[in-house]
């Protein structure tokens, strides 16, 4: 093997540190790969369409705003909401999807095609591409080589960005606002993304943070000092209930097996946390209990009825959120 060889799929590796550029000149053409990209501007506007999106889907069902795109969906882990969102979203609006979503082992990648190959030939075909892959820095690098808008469908522990859209337009549905809210997160805080993600976005507001975790799954040191750097407060605890009462929104999340080296840690932390009626109990009347989805134990069944859980109706708001996201950067906004 020579220096530049390497038997990654991410192939001769050009990964560097996130650089898409800030979306202040508008979406059309351009990557979505983190949320930093994001002005509360630009989080207005697609929040806004979102709105005119589930509004055409409950009236008429459909549009043809897409009519004649083609979106590929590159998933290289597992998915049910992200991809059948996006496929979902595209179909509404008039486009058609090349789904290598269920069975990246059938495609060319199983013979050891390498990402940037696979990128260059689907960006033949598509007008844009969805990836999600487990090694961070992922899209960045998909898009490094692409002509065509990448969008970061989730890049191992690094990001989540379109899910962090999802999330901030639920709050803002659900509670009117984002500025002045208390926002706990629970859970896997070291591994999870979609935490990652949306803590960054939320710095654009004024909130403050209580984070709920065990000791070896607390948030990243970049992410809690960007964090920081906004001068948002932040609390940590390892106990829900010290803090229950005190949030707007409590985002719940999955411990993330698949990143675990010791399965045995796992099994250490891996039903620490269950949001039950009786700790509801002591939450606020009016507050939202979310959560990115597949749980796995962490929000009891029972708690499904209870109003202030807002995970399904956020798990709906996805697809009107990637609607609004597909018509921006392909220019049909
Ligand atoms: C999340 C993910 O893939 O990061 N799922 C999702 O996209 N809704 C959360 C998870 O898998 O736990």
């Amino acid at each position: 093997m020579t220096k530049n060889q390497t038997n990654s799929t991410l192939g001769n590796s050009k990964k560097k540190a996130n650089n898409a550029p800030k979306l202040d000149r508008g979406f059309a053409g351009q990557d979505i790969i983190s949320v930093s990209q994001f002005s509360r501007e630009n989080l207005e506007h697609i929040f806004a369409a979102a709105e005119r999106m589930r509004t055409t889907v409950k009236e008429q069902g459909a549009a043809d705003t897409l009519k004649g795109s083609v979106l590929a969906c590159l998933f290289y882990e597992p998915s049910t909401r992200t991809s059948s969102s996006f496929i979902a979203a595209m179909s509404r609006l008039g486009g058609t999807v090349i789904p290598i979503t269920q069975g990246v082992q059938f495609s060319s990648v199983s013979k050891g095609e390498s990402l940037p190959d696979t990128i260059r030939t689907l960006e033949s075909y598509a007008d844009v591409i969805v990836i999600r892959h487990p090694e961070m820095g992922s899209a960045q690098m998909a898009a490094d080589y692409a002509r065509k808008p990448i969008i970061n469908g989730g890049d191992g522990i690094g990001e989540h960005p379109t899910q962090a859209l999802l999330d901030m337009f639920t709050i803002k549905e659900e509670l009117g606002r984002i500025d002045g809210l208390t926002v706990g997160m629970v859970g896997d805080l070291r591994y999870g993304r979609t935490v990652h993600s949306l803590a960054r976005l939320l710095c654009l507001y004024d909130v403050q943070f209580k984070f709920v975790s065990p000791e070896i799954l607390r948030l990243p040191l970049d992410v809690m000092n960007d964090i920081r750097d906004h001068g948002v407060a932040v609390t940590e605890t390892y106990d829900v209930a010290e803090i229950i009462s005190d949030v707007d929104v409590l985002y719940v999340t999955r411990v993330q097996k698949e990143r675990f080296a010791d399965l045995s840690q796992y099994e250490e932390v891996k039903d620490q946390y269950v949001i039950t009626p009786e700790l509801m109990e002591h939450a606020k009347e009016k507050m939202v209990v979310m959560h990115p989805l597949p749980r796995v134990g962490e929000i009891s069944y029972h708690v499904d009825s209870d109003p202030r859980a807002a995970y399904f109706r956020q798990m709906e708001n996805g697809m009107y959120i990637r609607m609004a996201l597909l018509a921006a950067v392909l220019g049909r906004a």
